[in-house]
């Protein structure tokens, strides 16, 4: 009886043939699963990537408030197009602190994982507030109110604690300084050194260029960041992993 004889055996037998399927599922999930118990981290760490500064981290509350994700993705795949169009692909490390990630699943717009630099903090403030007038044939939709309302970092420390809590590793001297912090980000004129030791590569402007905090500075904060943290020019990949 050769090999395959045997199967006709597993085949005409109702039984036997779940009791095997089962027994390969359970071989073929442990030695797929088993192994991550056992590494100490599943993320390689990059040089660059760091938890948001405070604005950062209220821009991007804004950003899922107002599903932004629902028609934008924050992951570019290896591939030749994604690479040419959107830049180098995403790393596993450059959301590893985005509680909940925003990879998304659908592009009704263009990949915003590499937007930060990409446009003048006034190019976003025009298109948030009226996409069709820098972009006619955009379908997104207008946020202008976002400039009008005013915002105090009443919650941040809140907020940054329970990042904190599903494993953020904010530092007591951040928690410390979160309301100035992000008080200091959207003042050029502020005393804003601490922030960029604490936040290295963080920007300091007044992004919609009104007076006051609008809920558009930390948007626009947020989408200037995005994807550059890491510096390309001088990063390798580890391949020992
Ligand atoms: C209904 C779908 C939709 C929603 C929701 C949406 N957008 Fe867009 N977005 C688009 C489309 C389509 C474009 C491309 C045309 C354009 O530039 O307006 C775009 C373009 C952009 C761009 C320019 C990207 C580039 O590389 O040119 C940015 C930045 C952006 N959106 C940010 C946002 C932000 C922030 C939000 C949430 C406040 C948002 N979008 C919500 C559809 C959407």
């Amino acid at each position: 009886m050769g090999i395959l004889d045997k199967h006709v055996v597993l085949e005409k037998n109702a039984t036997l043939l779940l009791v095997g399927s089962l027994l390969v599922v359970t071989v073929g999930g442990i030695v797929e699963i088993a192994p991550l118990f056992y590494l100490e981290n599943t993320i390689e760490d990059v040089e660059g990537v760091r938890p948001y500064s405070p604005l950062e981290l209220e821009g991007r509350n804004i950003y899922i408030r107002e599903g932004c994700y629902v028609c934008h993705s924050q992951m570019i795949r290896p591939m030749r197009d994604e690479v040419e169009r959107y830049g180098h692909y995403s790393l596993a490390a450059e959301s590893q602190y985005d509680h909940p990630f925003q990879w998304g699943s659908k592009r009704t717009g263009p990949d915003l994982a590499r937007v930060g630099g990409r446009y003048s903090d006034e190019w976003h403030v025009d298109h948030l507030k009226d996409p069709q007038s820098v972009v006619p044939e955009s379908v997104m939709p207008k946020y202008a109110f976002l400039a009008d309302r005013l915002i105090e970092p009443k919650y941040i420390e809140d907020l940054m604690k329970a990042n904190q809590i599903v494993g953020v590793p904010y530092t007591d001297e951040q928690m410390e300084n979160a309301e100035a912090d992000w008080l200091a980000q959207a003042d050029p004129d502020s005393d804003y050194d601490g922030l960029l030791a604490r936040y290295p590569k963080a920007q300091v402007r007044n992004f919609d260029g009104a007076p006051g905090v609008s809920e558009m500075d930390a948007l626009i904060a947020y989408m200037q960041m995005l994807g550059t943290l890491v510096d390309f020019s001088t990063f390798t990949p580890d391949a020992s992993r």
